[in-house]
């Protein structure tokens, strides 16, 4: 039988990151000493009051469906939150879903906005998942490619010049994976003026919101007068907690947009898992000081995996401003692609980085490295790519 799968599907890509993720798996089984500076998971232990959260919440049997919106105490946390850290009031009872994970939040967010046929600004190198997502929503992504000479910088300038009649909203994700780049005061002033003159919905994806190595770095367009109503703010538990496997994250925004969110989620995965919701309210109303020796830790690496690459003739690396990722340039090392030289990083020493051109246009170039596996994966790792990178080819 013909078209068996559904054809808009055809343009779908699997995820880099994931069968990369495979890959080092399989190469490991095999045998083989594969050092993993792909995966963007963190090495630490999910914090001790969160795991005994949600034990607590499994033995008293609180294992059955909640409200599809979320616990009401955990959107309460959540609109507490944006509100103490960025002055953004949302109303917990309509404003805000628990999602499980915020994969799912950015998805349900852009299944609740797009038609088919509209499209979508994405500034690259970006996040493996919008534009696919995009897509699977019957809509374009349109990307906006950055320059490494500006630092990955984004301007009203250069958003303007793809914009089409077609464009319903723009995606933003800062602190940024792959770059480490935190938008500043007026990147964002740029894209609160450009989205209130075009009338686009912003969506903005703030998981790294708590890895900053600057104190208060991190700002959201929600903050800004133009964009409160316009911005949906994903964010989640993944990396700030250190809970990949549990598949928790949310989103805020005005009410009209939130409700459309809720019928995607209520007709999809229905809403996050009870007990780990109660772990997400132990998180969020927690103590945070694991959360900050996290950050000093990636902030060490930072530091230390810069240093290092720096050295390497050919390499150019900036510093990242917030997540945990090294994005270095390679395209002075003769490589045909990134693509081709993550395979030959692979092959000759043994470690698995994602080559840039995953995150799309203005990725090419590069190769992204993670900093969130423990500091002797990330010391043997990048000391054995430099040592490579080093040698003549
Ligand atoms: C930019 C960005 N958004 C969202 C996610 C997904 O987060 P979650 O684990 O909550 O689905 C990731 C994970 O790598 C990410 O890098």
């Amino acid at each position: 039988m013909e078209h068996r799968t559904a054809r808009k599907l055809a343009q779908v890509e699997r995820s880099a990151t994931m069968a990369l993720a495979d890959r080092a798996r399989s190469l490991q089984q095999s045998g083989r000493q594969i050092i993993n500076l792909a995966g963007g998971d963190p090495h630490f232990g999910t914090p001790e009051h969160v795991l005994d959260a949600a034990q607590n919440a499994l033995a008293e049997g609180f294992t059955h469906y909640t409200s599809s919106r979320g616990l009401p105490e955990l959107r309460k946390a959540v609109a507490d939150r944006l509100s103490r850290r960025s002055g953004v009031i949302r109303d917990p009872e309509h404003e805000v879903v628990i999602t499980p994970s915020a994969k799912h939040a950015v998805f349900a967010s852009l299944m609740a906005v797009l038609d088919p046929g509209d499209e979508v600004l994405i500034p690259t190198p970006s996040w493996v998942s919008y534009g696919q997502m995009v897509r699977l929503a019957g809509a374009q992504p349109v990307p906006v490619p950055l320059f490494a000479a500006d630092n990955f910088t984004l301007s009203r300038e250069l958003l303007e010049a793809k914009l089409t009649p077609r464009i319903k909203a723009i995606v933003l994700n800062s602190p940024t994976n792959p770059t480490g780049r935190v938008l500043n005061a007026s990147e964002l002033r740029d894209i609160a003026e450009f989205s209130a003159a075009h009338d686009l919905v912003i969506i903005s994806d703030e998981i790294y919101e708590d890895i900053v190595f600057e104190v208060n770095s991190h700002r959201s367009p929600a903050e800004y007068s133009e964009c409160a109503d316009r911005t949906l703010t994903v964010s989640g538990f993944s990396k700030s907690y250190a809970m990949t496997g549990w598949r928790l994250g949310y989103v805020s925004g005005p009410r009209e947009l939130m409700d459309a969110v809720l019928k995607v989620q209520e007709h999809s995965v229905g809403e996050a898992g009870s007990f780990i919701q109660r772990g997400g309210v132990a998180a969020l109303l927690g103590d945070h000081s694991p959360v900050q020796h996290m950050v000093e830790q990636y902030d060490r690496h930072r530091k230390w995996a810069h240093g290092a690459l720096s050295q390497v003739p050919g390499i150019e690396c900036a510093l990242p401003e917030g997540a945990f990722y090294l994005f270095p340039d390679i395209s002075a090392l003769g490589f045909s692609d990134s693509h081709a030289c993550a395979q030959w990083l692979i092959d000759e020493a043994g470690v698995v980085v994602t080559p840039g051109s995953a995150f799309g246009p203005g990725g090419e170039g590069h190769i992204r490295l993670s900093l969130a596996p423990s500091t002797a994966t990330v010391e043997a790792g990048v000391n054995r790519l430099c040592d490579v990178l080093s040698m003549p080819r």
